[in-house]
Parts: C-alpha cells; structure tokens; sequence
C-alpha cells in the first residue's frame, strides 16, 4: 500500500522541494496551496512518470478547506500517513515588539500557528485509526525561546507557539504511533528567505526528509536542527 503525504504551502519554496523528494521516496504526495491556478502549475512542473501527486486547495487559514481535507483522505484513501505542516508567512521583518501593530502578530498567528493546529486535526483522526502518523511541523530558530531575542515579533510568537503544539501533540498521541517534531531548517533561499540565504532547498530538505520516515520507536516532541535536537 503506497504511503500517503499531505504538504501545506506545497507551490514553492521548501515545500515545493518536500514535495518533489516524497513524490521521489514513493509517496503519494497531496499537493496542497491556497491559489488553485498557482498550485496545480507549480505541481504539474514536478510531474514525470513514477510521481504521484494530487492537487488539493487548502487554505490553513480556511477552517472549512479543514473539513474538506480530512473528508477527502477518508473517503479517497483511507489513510494518511505524514504531514508537513510547512506554509507559512513572514510578514514582520521591519517590525519591533515595542510598536508592531498586534492585528499583525493575530494575522501571523493564524496563519502559522493555528493554520498547522487545524491541518493537524484534520488528519489526527484517520492516523489514530490506522496507528500510524508522522506530523511535521516546519519551525525556526526565530521561535526558539533559549535564544530568543528581538524583532520578527510576530514570526517569532507563532512559530515558539507551534513548538509548544508538537509537544502538546506528541505527549497526547504517543500511544498512537503518532510521532511528532519540529524542525529548522535554518537559512533558506526561497521568497522568505531571500537571495542571500546560506542554503538552497534541496540543502534545507536534505535535513528535513527524514523526519517522514521515523521508525516506531523514533523520537517525537523534539526540535531538530540540521538532523541533531536542538533547543526549544
Ligand atoms: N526560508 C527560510 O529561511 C526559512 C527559515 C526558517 C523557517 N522557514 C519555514 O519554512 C517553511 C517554508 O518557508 P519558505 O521559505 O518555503 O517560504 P515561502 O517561499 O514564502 O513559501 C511559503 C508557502 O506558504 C504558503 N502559504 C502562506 N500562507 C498560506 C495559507 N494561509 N494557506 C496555505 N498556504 C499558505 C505560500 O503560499 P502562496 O504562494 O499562496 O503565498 C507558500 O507556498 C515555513 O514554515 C517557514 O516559516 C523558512
């Protein structure tokens, strides 16, 4: 039985990259992106013969794309078996937390934190029926609190938050064969991270992909940072 992926943000950037190497591994990848006319030309650009991958919208903002998800692994499928909760914003480079404009930091939080919680939802109840899930969930050293510092202050608030989410999931869904970790994956050349970046996405998801294939007795509630744990 082919293993079935779900990527967030999947039309460019890392997840774009994420979605190409699952495809390569063997999964059958569903590609999802809030722009339908965007996702389906980014996603017909990784088809060849052996990949599998099927559009799906998905707004992780959109609490109804949610339902619709989940109906259609149920009902398609019958099974999901990994998540890459990756899409993302980063809408705060030039802000302070002195003075930024907190409808700015809820907006950022609803994309990146609650956005990946509804995803995660969604797909909890058909791993927990097959006992068997890996969720990850793309985070940033900007969210980690053992070297937090200023600015990015709303990036910063959403993606510590949605470290506390892996924890939270992975403690509850450990009798489950759930698994579920954070990862950086640091510096990256995409639209976010600019021309400039250290990494290419193929460097970033190098350091990332494993995290698809934990054994059973692989780790979960971690933070990782090129493949060793890092601190939250
Ligand atoms: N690049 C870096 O240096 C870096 C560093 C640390 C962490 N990260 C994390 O890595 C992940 C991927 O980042 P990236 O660099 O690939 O960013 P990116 O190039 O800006 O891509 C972000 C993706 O998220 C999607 N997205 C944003 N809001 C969405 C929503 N409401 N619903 C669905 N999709 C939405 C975007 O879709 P649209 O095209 O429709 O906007 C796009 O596909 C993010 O979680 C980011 O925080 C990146």
């Amino acid at each position: 039985m082919e293993q079935v992926a779900v990527v967030t943000g999947a039309n460019r950037g890392i997840g774009l990259e994420i979605s190409k190497r699952l495809a390569d591994l063997g999964f059958t990848v569903i590609f999802t992106a809030r722009d339908e006319e965007k996702g389906r030309k980014a996603m017909n650009s990784l088809l060849k013969s052996g990949r599998k991958l099927v559009f799906f919208k998905l707004d992780v903002t959109d609490k109804t794309d949610g339902i619709r998800l989940s109906q259609f692994l149920e009902k398609e499928y019958g099974r999901v078996d990994v998540l890459f909760n990756n899409a993302a914003i980063l809408p705060d480079e030039n802000e302070s937390a002195v003075s930024i404009d907190l409808s700015l930091v809820s907006k950022t939080f609803e994309t990146n934190t609650v956005g990946a919680f509804r995803v995660a939802q969604s797909v909890i109840s058909l791993m927990k029926k097959n006992n068997y899930g890996r969720i990850i969930n793309i985070s940033s050293g900007l969210g980690a609190l053992s070297s937090m510092g200023g600015g990015y202050p709303a990036y910063r608030i959403s993606k510590a938050s949605l470290n506390a989410i892996t924890k939270m999931l992975a403690d509850e869904l450990s009798h489950f064969n759930i698994l579920v970790n954070s990862v950086d994956p640091g510096w990256v050349k995409t639209d976010m991270g600019g021309p400039n970046a250290s990494k290419t996405a193929a460097q970033a998801v190098d350091n990332i992909l494993w995290l698809a294939q934990l054994p059973d007795n692989g780790p979960s509630g971690k933070f990782f940072r090129n493949k060793e744990e890092a601190l939250w």
